[in-house]
């Protein structure tokens, strides 16, 4: 079997890193990573491959940024031709971002099998290119690996019929439980100056929450008022850093700490420790309820509403008085358990690549 494993952005290759460790066992399985250079900085591509236990990709295809239009576009005209001339029996695709729907498309297009894993979450949130992204790649996928229950409900809903649809569990955290093996001094942040203080982390990117000025200067406003009472860790994502700079919206209390973008470990290790996340990424909501740490998610909606049922997230808003109302709360002692989930075992990866080996 010849399996083509598509990433373009940082969260991709935590979600396909699992799935290429557990494909590296069967030897009659070759693999191909293909980059789609949709993201390209050091520290937002190169340093998670050796880290995460998986080749550098064999091929880039080096799109870099654009518009949605000129980002997509240009991933399909290099991946088309790519795919052309190297053939593939399956294209592995994972998350919600450009890449995935781009080569998703193209696979889809030349008849070849198109596996999405990540399938079936729903924000119901036109309006995020995610979502679209999500739609989009679902109806044209011929293996639907979904994280949880709830993501099947979505799928039939649509009509997809059931017998593409597997309910897998969670690469993502297949990767934090082999990282945690691994990882030395797991209950020591990556900062020295941090041992033994009390800290939240802050992750923030979405467009309608950087790319907006007035949202953007709210959420920063209720950063400034938590900050008063605890310390703020802010590994920012280059999307952030240029709209601070455009938008002149900066952090006005030094106990709000700017970093660059860290390593999966260092990252790991740095809201392992925290008291609290506060953040608008998809991933990072499930990555605390899986080790049980309150997290408030800056956003209107989540297409992880498990994460909040069953978990430690909260919905928060973009708005700055319920940021920082619940933020308190946390500080006070308030905080939320997870009830765990039956398949976050870390073997979600394992079940993919059996279903996929076994039809080919
Ligand atoms: C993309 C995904 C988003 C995902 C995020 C993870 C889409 C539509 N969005 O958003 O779902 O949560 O990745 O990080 O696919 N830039 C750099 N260096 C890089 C990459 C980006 O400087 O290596 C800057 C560029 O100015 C670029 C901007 O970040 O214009 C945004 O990058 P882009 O790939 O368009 O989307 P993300 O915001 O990263």
């Amino acid at each position: 079997m010849k399996l083509i494993h598509v990433v373009g952005t940082r969260p991709n290759f935590m979600k396909i890193a699992p799935i290429m460790r557990v494909a590296y066992k069967y030897e009659s399985i070759e693999q191909i990573l293909v980059h789609t250079g949709q993201h390209y900085d050091d520290y937002m591509s190169r340093w998670f491959f050796e880290e995460l236990g998986i080749t550098e990709p064999n091929v880039n295809l080096k799109v870099g940024s654009g518009t949605h239009g000129e980002q997509t576009g240009e991933i399909m005209k290099r991946f088309e031709r790519f795919l052309i001339e190297e053939g593939g029996d399956v294209i592995l695709v994972v998350g919600d971002v450009n890449s995935t729907i781009a080569c998703g498309l193209v696979a889809s297009k030349l008849h070849i099998p198109l596996a999405h894993v990540e399938a079936g979450l729903r924000s119901f949130d036109r309006r995020m290119p995610e979502e679209i992204n999500r739609l989009l790649t679902d109806a044209i996928s011929d293996y639907l690996f979904t994280p949880a229950e709830e993501a099947n409900m979505n799928l039939k809903a649509e009509g997809i019929p059931e017998e593409k649809i597997y309910l897998v569990g969670d690469v993502m955290i297949d990767t934090l439980i082999w990282e945690m093996e691994r990882t030395q001094k797991l209950d020591e942040p990556p900062f020295e100056d941090l041992k033994n203080r009390e800290y939240a982390v802050l992750t923030l990117h979405r467009p309608s929450n950087v790319d907006v000025p007035e949202t953007f200067r709210g959420i920063m406003k209720a950063l400034n008022t938590i900050a008063e009472d605890i310390e703020i860790i802010f590994p920012a994502h280059p999307r952030t850093k240029n709209r601070m700079k455009e938008f002149q919206i900066y952090p006005e209390n030094d106990n709000i700490r700017i970093t660059d973008p860290l390593s999966y470990r260092d990252f790991l290790k740095l809201y392992k420790n925290s008291i609290f996340v506060l953040t608008d990424s998809g991933s990072i909501q499930q990555e605390t309820t899986y080790l049980n740490i309150p997290c408030l998610t800056i956003r209107e909606n989540t297409e992880r509403p498990f994460t909040i049922s069953k978990g430690t997230n909260i919905l928060v808003g973009v708005g700055p008085e319920k940021i920082v109302v619940e933020s308190k709360k946390i500080l006070d002692g308030e905080v939320k358990k997870s009830k765990g989930f039956p398949l976050w075992d870390g073997k979600s990866a394992e079940r993919i690549v059996e279903i996929l080996y076994k039809d080919f």
